[in-house]
């Protein structure tokens, strides 16, 4: 080869090369600019939880990719699912939904959402259920999210920091009163952005309705009331009253509080039902909005006792869970932490009476609560910004603790059996 040859060949092969890496930083920015569009990814489930996983993504680009590539965490081959696209409400936001089928049990897999690409470039990580007791399993619950973002993001932060299995949250989420899209948009990316645990799992949602889902930030009649909830959510039923099962270890009830459908009627016939159906569950945790057991709202002169919901729900619901016995129940709405005694009956019953946890304060601005004089039911409250971490085992025991926006812990109990007795 000559002198000339060799050099026009290191030109050639340098030209190649440089070819090669703009092509290479081309894709990246592809990559990373699409990344800076999404506007929120969050992970729910349709059914079993031990073997699936709903991706949802949310983004501005009608022809955005509509592809999941995962895999076992370990495992070199990538699976390809696609999803198939939703609208919100009435905006340009583009959804985007897959349900990954035939996942194994408590197992971590990575994914990727987006055509083409090779390796998980956001490197977002979720992990299947259990499908035994066989590890205790914890989750966070909650409620009444967001003020400021600022707020949002810490108390989300918190709650991903304790490295929970899942976190149930049952209504007053973004705020939006059915309308404020752009509430939607900070809640979404506070979301994906800072509920990620410690390894970099995105914590799933099993989520509930509240006031602030409807227009008018009330009390709606029918799912077109809530249009961001119903269009952003797919829960077990399709509903917002709906039960999600864990094997044969847990059970979550999620009510609806007279948002979008009344209490007594279909959803208390259901409710009867439902819990009829899991007698032989071992857990059974019930998960509503407004609370039986408030801290401040109340009618003029009386108690939050006294409450239309709160009589309501005594009257439509209760007797089905004293009736079958559950684990606990969480409330929200009341923008407080308490915590009440053992309830049954609607009155203080410490050897089979059931706790009634809440009172909704993940990130907004907490209230004080008033000195009632007949707030017999409560053991503590106070106004203080918490989220509530369950963990249950197989020997049927759980430690519900309160841990604050700060990360401290502030009250605990211990539960000894798994459910209270069931009592005719
Ligand atoms: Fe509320």
């Amino acid at each position: 080869m000559t002198p000339g040859a060799v050099i026009s060949w290191k030109q050639s092969r340098d030209k190649l090369i440089l070819s090669m890496r703009i092509l290479f930083l081309l894709f990246l920015s592809a990559v990373a600019g699409w990344s800076q569009d999404l506007v929120g990814l969050y992970l729910m489930w349709q059914s079993d939880p031990s073997t699936t996983m709903t991706i949802n993504w949310v983004d501005l680009h009608t022809a955005s990719p509509l592809d999941v590539h995962y895999r076992r965490v370990g495992e070199t081959a990538w699976a390809k699912a696609t999803g198939e696209k939703f609208a919100i409400a009435d905006t340009t936001m583009q959804g985007r939904r897959v349900e990954l089928k035939g996942l194994l049990p408590d197992t971590n897999y990575e994914f990727n959402i987006g055509k083409g690409i090779e390796k998980p470039a956001e490197g977002w990580r979720f992990r299947t259920m259990p499908r035994d007791l066989n590890r205790p399993v914890r989750f966070v619950s909650g409620g009444d999210m967001f003020s400021t973002r600022i707020k949002l993001d810490k108390a989300n932060r918190n709650a991903a920091s304790l490295d929970p299995d899942f976190a149930l949250i049952v209504g007053d989420l973004a705020y939006a009163n059915g309308v404020s899209s752009n509430r939607w948009v900070e809640w979404l990316k506070s979301w994906m952005q800072a509920a990620v645990s410690p390894d970099g799992r995105v914590i799933p949602l099993v989520i509930g309705i509240g006031n602030h889902e409807v227009k008018g930030g009330y009390n709606g009649k029918v799912p077109e009331d809530a249009p961001f909830f119903y269009s952003l959510f797919t829960t077990p039923q399709r509903r917002a009253y709906y039960a999600l099962d864990f094997g044969e270890y847990l059970s979550i009830l999620v009510l609806d509080t007279a948002h979008t459908n009344p209490i007594p009627g279909a959803q208390a016939e259901w409710l009867e039902k439902a819990l009829a159906a899991r007698k032989n569950k071992q857990f059974v945790f019930v998960g509503y909005h407004y609370p039986a057991y408030g801290t401040t709202k109340a009618p003029k002169g009386k108690t939050p006792l006294d409450a239309v919901h709160s009589i309501a729900i005594r009257e439509n619901w209760m007797p089905a869970w004293e009736k079958y016995g559950v684990t606990a129940v969480f409330e929200n709405d009341h923008h407080n932490y308490k915590r009440t005694h053992r309830l049954r009956q609607h009155k203080r019953d410490d050897a089979n009476g059931i706790i009634y946890l809440g009172d909704g304060a993940w990130g907004v601005e907490t209230r004080t609560v008033p000195d009632f004089a007949t707030g017999w039911w409560l053991a503590k409250a106070e106004g203080r910004n918490h989220v509530w971490e369950v963990k249950i085992r197989s020997n049927g025991t759980s430690t519900i603790r309160a841990v604050d926006i700060d990360g401290k812990e502030f009250d605990k109990v211990e539960i000894l059996t798994p459910r209270t007795k069931p009592v005719e």
